[in-house]
């Protein structure tokens, strides 16, 4: 499967922000295991981070027809940005939603995602896991999808 990978703002940080939240390692080493499990689930990538929501949007949009499938943290937006869930739902693709961190264990205004409704599912809490778990998730669909 072609999956489009999205980082939003403030993980190009990752490794040096809040590290008791987020970890000490960086973009670089999540990005080299994403690669390293679409490898192994026989998945193509297309990564990118963007800490603007028109950047995100652009990319989205410039992907539509290739990708299958996109995985996405939208960071902060996640809570607020109806500009980034309408460009993700106006794709016809499938949307998977993670957090490195668990978004309700969290302060309030993390609770609640205005990506969730429009997302397949969402992943929370298991670090960089959440993304393996996240691409997991996707083979699956798309797996299930092309039987
Ligand atoms: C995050 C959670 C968000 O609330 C926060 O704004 C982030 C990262 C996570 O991966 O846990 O930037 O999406």
């Amino acid at each position: 499967g072609k999956v489009l990978v999205l980082h939003g703002p403030n993980l190009n940080w990752l490794g040096k922000r809040e590290p008791a939240v987020y970890g000490r390692e960086t973009l670089d080493d999540l990005n080299r295991v994403l690669n390293e499990t679409a490898r192994q689930l026989g998945m193509e990538l297309r990564i990118f981070q963007s800490n603007s929501e028109g950047g995100l949007i652009d990319r989205i949009q410039a992907e539509a027809g290739w990708a299958e499938a996109i995985l996405i943290n939208p960071g902060a937006f996640t809570h607020y940005s109806y500009a980034l869930r309408d460009a993700l739902a106006g794709m016809s693709v499938p949307v998977v939603e993670v957090h490195l961190s668990n978004i309700y264990a969290r302060e309030e205004f993390r609770h609640h995602s205005v990506i969730a409704p429009i997302a397949r599912g969402q992943i929370a809490g298991f670090g960089f896991d959440s993304y393996r778990l996240g691409l997991r998730a996707i083979n699956e669909l798309l797996e299930k999808r092309n039987r």
